[in-house]
């Protein structure tokens, strides 16, 4: 998963802009203060240096988890989105990639650097530089999208509120952390109990089968720029980014048999998954006399509804 090239362009800029040294420096406040659970680094940072810390850091990895999350609402009829808590609209451009009838975009975003950049980004959007929390309602929208921005910002009825303005679908992503998995089964609780149908990563409406200290989450591999490298130390050429999710729409649909909830494991002749089942966490073992169940096990990853959908 690489960034749409404009994007990348952007994040070049801007961090040429504000010189390596400073990046740097910024990149690593920003580094601790995520660690510490800390939402924005802003201690000594010039904006300018914020938020190309960012744009290199994190916007990458923000765009890989939600351009995966939103894959799953491929086959939704989305028209208009609400970009929540937007930062520089990595969500925005991710459903850019899956919605081809995408005609109305707006962000809500309180940090007008941020926002900047998004405007830059996403010409056509509409961008509202506010803070949501003081929001009655938000405008109604076919997809409305949090991503990264709950966890920042808890308010009584938030999730509530967000699910009313959603004409289609709602999905909310939080870091994969069991902090941000315990965000995300708390939304989920609540939309389930307010009629919302479940669209994704569950393969039931029912009780999550995961019991602490364990937790739901992903990963997207996100490519890493020669600049990220530099920025983050290491040698790899990509990074996993770790979230939770959870979409809920308006109608039914089919849902997976089951989610494959963490890295295959290949062995000679028989490949084993992990998954979520409507009868809870189960261990499939999928043996290669099972002709096409093992050729879609093969290919089936970390994420992935088994069978495929
Ligand atoms: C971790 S960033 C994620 C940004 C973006 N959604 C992404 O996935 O890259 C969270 C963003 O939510 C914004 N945010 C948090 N609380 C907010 C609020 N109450 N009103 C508006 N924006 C908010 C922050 O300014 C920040 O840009």
């Amino acid at each position: 998963m690489q960034l749409p090239e404009c994007v990348r362009n952007a994040v070049d800029e801007r961090a040429a802009a504000v010189g390596f040294p400073q990046l740097r420096r910024a990149a690593q406040a920003m580094s601790t203060a995520y660690r510490q659970d800390h939402a924005a680094p802003t201690a000594g940072l010039l904006p300018a240096e914020r938020v190309a810390a960012y744009l290199a850091t994190r916007m990458p990895a923000t765009y890989a988890a939600a351009h995966a999350v939103l894959r799953e609402l491929e086959d939704c009829s989305i028209t208009s989105l609400l970009d929540v808590g937007a930062g520089a609209g990595a969500a925005s451009l991710a459903a850019q990639s899956w919605f081809p009838m995408l005609e109305a975009i707006t962000l809500i975003e309180r940090d007008s650097e941020l926002a900047g950049v998004a405007r830059d980004l996403l010409p056509k959007a509409q961008i509202r530089v506010e803070n949501f929390l003081r929001l009655a309602q938000f405008p109604p929208h076919d997809l409305v999208i949090a991503a990264y921005s709950l966890g920042e910002s808890r308010a009584p009825a938030l999730v509530e509120r967000l699910w009313r303005s959603a004409g289609v679908a709602l999905v909310i992503i939080e870091p994969g952390t069991p902090r941000g998995f315990a965000l995300v089964r708390e939304a989920r609780d609540s939309l389930l109990a307010a009629g919302a149908y479940m669209l994704a990563p569950c393969p039931a409406a029912t009780p999550c089968p995961l019991d602490d200290p364990d937790w739901c989450h992903f990963a997207a591999r996100v490519e890493r720029t020669s600049l990220h490298r530099r920025l983050k130390g290491g040698e790899l050429s990509y990074e996993d980014e770790k979230f939770s999710y959870i979409a809920v729409g308006r109608q039914p649909r089919h849902l997976a048999l089951s989610r494959i909830i963490r890295r295959p494991r290949h062995q000679p002749g028989l490949i084993t998954l992990e998954a979520c089942t409507p009868r809870g966490i189960e261990s499939l073992r999928v043996s290669k006399r099972d002709r096409e169940r093992f050729r879609a096990a093969r290919r089936a990853a970390w994420g992935d509804a088994f069978p495929p959908l």
